[in-house]
């Protein structure tokens, strides 16, 4: 089974001069946008490794996840004379491994990726297990392909030096994590400071992550089954960032996965007995850090919809992956129209809204 090489680093340049060095493609080709142009590059772009490398810098932002923006990078490489034996090396957030993936995936059908997430939420979701892709009419990922990379370098000091809304925002997904596996991680998520974070602790949670995300896609590459599993508090989550892009008043992706979980939660209470002191832990540290969606029962429609058109289902019914316990999966779970407004009744009682 093909599998991603994971490097957990404090020496950047050394552990991409190694694996360059190792790997030894026959040219390097560096996708990074407007952000990490100016912040992480500068790190690594004056490696002799990288001396006839060439570089790209595409516009942040997932508005620029597109069609455009991919053909620029397929132009990028065709110009520059890619071949098979080249490798592209992303630098930058899930977006920029989502289109970068998707270049390389489809280029000369396809040419090698190394990742280097610069934000935690690429970290622990995006830049392993290879999905990749691009935003189209209007649907997010609606064109992508499975593509994993060779190599993931995790670099900490990237990690640290994030916001507080971009720690949350990664966070869920750890959250995410924890759920998916044992009382024992999510115990340690829980009790971790995320104002002030210890950076030790954080960086063995980052990890621990990663292994757990690692661990599920070698298992399930293709979302046939397993990988489901990682959209827990997915389909709740993607309808409420649907409905703050249609407010204009767009939330992280992060926030609405961690307001998604509390509803999927409650699904899982009401369906599978999913224990009920663990769902109120959860709803008390969502709130505590991440505040309220407001949402009124005129959203219901909107929401339920968004629900509908989400990838996942297969059936006319909105498919969630659920637990019976923390660490217990149960995948392709169906609820329906008034089932669903019970949930969202359920999340506004929780935030008291
Ligand atoms: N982000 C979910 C997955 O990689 O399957």
């Amino acid at each position: 089974m093909q599998s991603t090489n994971l490097i957990f680093t404090d020496n950047l340049r050394n552990s991409l001069k190694q694996w360059l060095a190792d790997y030894a493609p026959t040219q390097v080709y560096v996708l990074c946008d407007e952000h990490t142009n100016a912040l992480c590059l500068p790190l690594i772009n004056n490696l002799d490794s990288l001396k006839s490398a060439h570089f790209m810098t595409i516009p942040a932002g997932d508005q620029h996840k597109n069609v455009e923006t991919l053909s620029a990078v397929w132009q990028f490489l065709s110009q520059n004379g890619a071949t098979r034996k080249s490798v592209l090396l992303n630098v930058g957030g899930g977006m920029v491994s989502d289109l970068g993936g998707f270049a390389a995936a489809s280029f000369k059908r396809g040419i090698d990726v190394i990742n280097l997430p610069t934000t935690i939420l690429a970290a622990v979701d995006a830049s392993v297990g290879g999905k990749t892709g691009i935003n189209f009419n209007g649907l997010k990922n609606e064109i992508g392909a499975f593509h994993l990379p060779k190599a993931v370098l995790f670099y900490a000091p990237f990690f640290h030096s994030l916001d507080r809304d971009n720690i949350l925002s990664g966070f869920s997904e750890m959250l995410k994590h924890g759920l998916l596996s044992d009382e024992a991680y999510l115990g340690e998520l829980m009790s971790l400071d995320l104002e002030e974070p210890d950076n030790t602790a954080f960086l063995n949670a980052i990890k621990r992550s990663v292994e757990i995300k690692a661990d599920i896609t070698e298992k399930d590459p293709q979302e046939k089954g397993l990988r489901k599993a990682l959209n827990l508090g997915h389909t709740a989550g993607h309808a409420f960032e649907a409905l703050s892009h249609h407010r204009n008043e767009p939330v992280l992706h992060g926030y609405a996965i961690a307001w998604g979980l509390i509803c999927e939660l409650y699904l899982a209470s009401k369906l599978l007995g999913f224990p009920s002191q663990t769902l109120h832990q959860v709803i008390q540290f969502v709130k505590d850090r991440y505040g309220i969606f407001q949402i009124t029962c005129q959203d219901y429609s909107f929401l339920y919809e968004a629900m509908t058109h989400d990838k996942k289902n297969d059936t006319k019914a909105i498919n969630f992956t659920l637990l019976s316990n923390v660490g217990t999966i149960c995948l392709n779970q169906t609820a329906d129209k008034s089932l669903i407004d019970e949930m969202l009744d359920f999340y506004r009682d929780a935030m008291g809204i």
